[in-house]
């Protein structure tokens, strides 16, 4: 694929690295810049047109790397910006494309900015993050909650005023209703984008704006005890606030200064309604990509509950060209084959690229990693300190490369613990086995590639299959493909619509053959299929 093909993320596949897990190139037990650009080839043979990197800028990691505490720099652990570079030229040279982190709504504490709009209250930075008084008894001034559990309100003794942080308190929020914050975080945008960086995954897109009045936000009569437990408020106050959109509005027209296309990737947790309005509405003048997470928080991986989902997703889909996109994991979530069972994990990996729209995937799925218990003294993420049955360290884990020690991550012990099943899972053990995950990662990448339709060609769901099956069309001039999923541990006969049809790929990549009338499909079986 051409570099300047303007749309390339329209039917590319995204690759999410989490740089701390892919590979260590310096022996310290942490991954880094090197480590990934020599893995790159990897990738490139894998097929993704694109990775994204999770942050990689200086930072305290108390949110590990979500804390950044310089926008245009590289932290020491992960390398210098000219191995930044070297990584960039290597990508470019074998076709990929590079997306970054971009973390908007909060720095760190210790970012230059905040160091001095704590300084003092007539600081010229103070207006640049979310200072209020205390109430009459000394308390926050008002109900909000941190994601990683208790007030969002840090108390700071010295200046006598509360700050905000929406996330963990070494993580205070932005104030981007002041102007001079947005030109500076512009500023921050063109310097990867004028770097050769070809996008930007926003992380927390529809936080960045809070209510005016700072109004309490109302109890979320939902919440049941087990459930994450910021959610016990409905969080109408502190998030989607209408003046959101003017800034993604302005992130886009950042993005639209460069001639080659520059994608916005939106990280957005919110009804399907209100996701779709991140596409800027008729005029997608929004985030080219506002994530889709349907597939990350479904349920039940039944026929009927995913064609739901698919059905309702496509129809709501704003304007003309809203382009749509799809995931299974990320560093946030469980991962894929943990949710879903190894029964179903290949399904979910058709499913990912068969889809209309945009995937992304993440590090390691490809190969079928799980979960990785992780014990309390080896624990890390912030949010797993506060609630224990939500902590992210056990889908960070070093990527699984090879049978020997810490699975070839590294030489040394890795941050994190490298999961049991290394031996056998694995990309060496993967990839000499024709018929592993890895193998049918690169079967439906590869013909993606080469078939318009199931990149950029229409989608339409099926009537009249077997309850156990989900069945759609991707069509594009002339070129029909059907792809039929069986979501049930029995043997199922799918109809075919009218003509012959041949099986291209089948998700236990053992068949390719003709049929017309029926397709007689195995337990959790899926299949593309060509007609003629
Ligand atoms: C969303 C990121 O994906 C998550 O890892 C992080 O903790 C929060 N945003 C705060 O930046």
């Amino acid at each position: 694929m051409g570099q300047t093909t303007k749309n390339w993320w329209r039917n590319g596949a995204i690759y999410q690295i989490y740089p701390r897990s892919f590979m260590d190139g310096n022996g310290d037990g942490v991954g880094d810049l090197p480590g990934i650009t020599g893995k790159l080839e990897y990738l490139s043979n894998l097929g993704v047109d694109a990775v994204w990197l999770s942050p990689i800028f200086p930072s305290p990691m108390a949110d590990f790397g979500y804390d950044v505490a310089d926008y245009t720099d590289i932290h020491p652990m992960f390398g210098t910006l000219d191995d930044f570079d070297a990584l960039v030229a290597k990508a470019r040279s074998l076709g990929l494309k590079v997306l970054l982190d971009y973390v908007p709504n909060h720095t760190s504490d210790e970012h230059e900015w905040f160091v001095e709009s704590r300084a003092s209250r007539g600081d010229p930075k103070r207006e640049w993050y979310i200072w209020r008084d205390a109430k009459d008894d000394g308390s926050p001034p008002n109900n909000w909650e941190s994601y990683f559990g208790g007030p969002a309100w840090e108390w700071d003794e010295a200046t006598g005023q509360y700050y905000l942080h929406l996330f963990d308190k070494k993580q205070p929020d932005l104030n981007w209703r002041n102007p001079e914050v947005r030109e500076a975080m512009y500023d921050a945008m063109r310097f990867w984008f004028d770097r050769g960086v070809d996008g930007l995954r926003i992380d927390v897109l529809w936080l960045l704006v809070k209510d005016e009045e700072f109004r309490d936000n109302p109890v979320n009569e939902e919440w049941k005890d087990g459930d994450f437990l910021p959610s016990r408020q409905s969080r109408v106050y502190s998030e989607d606030r209408p003046e959101t959109m003017e800034i993604v509005r302005e992130m886009r027209s950042v993005a639209e200064e460069y001639e080659e296309s520059r994608v916005l990737v939106g990280e957005i947790y919110l009804t399907l309604e209100r996701l779709m309005a991140y596409y800027g509405g008729e005029t997608l003048d929004g985030v080219q990509l506002p994530f889709n997470f349907g597939l990350v928080l479904l349920e039940n991986w039944d026929a009927k509950s995913v064609r739901s989902l698919v059905d309702e997703y496509e129809a709501a889909l704003p304007g003309d060209g809203a382009w749509p996109n799809w995931v299974l994991g990320n560093h946030d979530m469980p991962r894929i084959a943990s949710r879903v069972g190894e029964e179903k994990e290949r399904l979910a990996a058709m499913l990912l690229l068969t889809l209309r729209g945009t995937p992304t995937m993440y590090y390691g799925d490809e190969i079928g990693m799980k979960n990785v218990e992780v014990p309390p003294h080896l624990a890390h993420d912030p949010q797993g300190k506060v609630h224990k049955s939500y902590g992210r360290d056990p889908f960070r884990t070093p990527m699984q490369w090879n049978a020997e020690k810490n699975a070839g991550f590294s030489n040394a012990e890795p941050w994190l613990p490298v999961a049991g099943d290394h031996q056998k899972v694995n990309v060496e053990a993967r990839e000499s086995d024709p018929s592993s995950t890895l193998s049918l990662y690169k079967k439906l990448l590869g013909f993606r590639r080469v078939s318009t339709a199931l990149g950029l060609g229409a989608y339409s769901s099926l009537d009249g299959m077997p309850d156990e099956c989900f069945a759609y069309l991707r069509e594009h001039k002339g070129e029909k493909l059907l792809v039929v999923l069986n979501f049930s541990g029995e043997e199922v006969s799918a109809p075919l619509p009218e003509g012959g049809w041949r099986v291209e790929v089948s998700t236990r990549l053992d068949r390719e053959e003709k049929a017309s009338g029926v397709v007689e499909m195995r337990p959790y079986e899926g299949v593309v299929m060509s007609e003629g």
